[in-house]
């Protein structure tokens, strides 16, 4: 049987979600969730047969719905969790899923209520290159992991639906909605830190660039996120993991993007498992560089079909991640590390 998917927000990532979606064997969009206009024109590429409505409430009165998919702006995000969850639909949510600890565990206290399987866009830990540091580092081939880095770095992000990104009330900045990603993937790899630290550069009242040292007995963890590179400059994540007998790095801007240094050989690139998925929809080609995209929203489906709820990127290991970021906020606002 077909999996009857909702679109919440079809902008930026609702599009790419759906692209994804379009992929997926027994998948099927039924309905998209957004009152402006632009929504139903961008859908109409992608050949939908799909109820359109501005809320999920009257959506769910016209459609019979498996999974809520929620890709509006950040500060959307935590009622619309509610209403899902009250539903008894699954949901899956962008990343933040809140923007404060409460908006979270409200959310996270309605899916529990609910019992409906609950996932967070957090994709850098189904992001192939990731996934291969990951694998690396639990392999314990390289020997103990004595320092990482990681860098996420953008232009101005300028399409934002009512600037939202923008206005720091409705995303908190780059630190929350580009850096977050970095820090839940460190959580991830390493667990939670005794402490942050975070020096940053604000733009308008939110961070567009935040450098922060994450502290860990015996291993040096630092991250940087930002947007605010000139116009031109385009969209760069980067890793780079120093072990006791090699080095794994990884750069979007380098093709191949995962080299490893091991020992005293050269340097070389490092294989990871590389998507080759065909779209069934009419955005047909290859999809492969959707990644970690990809390999979220199918796992997340997955689980659905075999009622097995998510153990990656679950609300509560999203809540640490959102817990952390704010405390890096906090010590950039009062120079000081914050204890965790
Ligand atoms: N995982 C990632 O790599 C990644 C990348 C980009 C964005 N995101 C996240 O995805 C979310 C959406 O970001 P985006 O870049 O797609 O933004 P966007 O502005 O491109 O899209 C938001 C969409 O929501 C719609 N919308 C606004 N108010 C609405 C309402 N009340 N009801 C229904 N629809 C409404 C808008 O019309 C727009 O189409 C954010 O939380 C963002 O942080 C994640």
């Amino acid at each position: 049987m077909k999996i009857r998917v909702a679109i919440v927000g079809f902008g930026f990532m609702g599009q790419m979600h759906a692209k994804v979606y379009q992929a997926l064997e027994n998948v099927e969009i039924v309905g998209i969730v957004d009152p402006f206009p632009a929504a139903v024109e961008a859908a109409a590429q992608y050949g939908f047969h799909a109820t359109f409505s501005s809320s999920i409430e009257s959506l769910l009165n016209q459609t019979a719905v498996d999974i809520i998919d929620i890709c509006l702006p950040t500060d959307l995000h935590a009622n619309a969790i509610v209403t899902a969850a009250q539903a008894g639909k699954h949901i899956f949510c962008e990343k933040p899923f809140a923007l404060t600890i409460a908006e979270a565990e409200r959310s996270l206290a309605a899916v529990e209520t609910a019992g409906v399987h609950f996932q967070v866009g957090q994709c850098i830990r189904f992001w192939p290159e990731y996934q291969a540091l990951e694998a690396y580092l639990k392999s314990g081939q390289g020997g103990r992991l004595t320092s990482l880095w990681l860098q996420r770095r953008a232009s101005k992000p300028g399409y934002s639906q009512e600037n939202w990104l923008h206005t720091p009330h409705r995303s908190k900045g780059a630190a929350l909605d580009l850096h977050i990603h970095d820090t839940d993937f460190i959580l991830h790899l390493l667990g939670k830190p005794h402490a942050v630290h975070s020096i940053g550069h604000k733009v308008d009242g939110a961070y567009a660039h935040l450098f922060t040292q994450y502290h860990y007995d015996q291993i040096a963890v630092t991250a940087q996120g930002g947007w605010d590179y000139p116009a031109k400059w385009g969209f760069q994540m980067a890793f780079q993991a120093v072990f006791e007998h090699a080095v794994i790095e990884m750069d979007s801007l380098t093709s191949p993007s995962l080299h490893i240094t091991q020992n005293d050989q050269e340097r070389v690139a490092m294989p990871f498992a590389k998507l080759n998925i065909k779209s069934h929809g009419p955005t047909s080609g290859n999809i492969s560089d959707l990644g970690g995209y990809y390999n979220e929203l199918a796992s997340f489906v997955e689980g659905i079909r075999k009622g097995i709820k998510p153990s990656i990127a679950t609300g509560p290991q999203a809540l640490e991640s959102l817990r952390t970021v704010l405390a890096e906020i906090q010590s950039a606002d009062e120079n000081r590390s914050i204890i965790l």
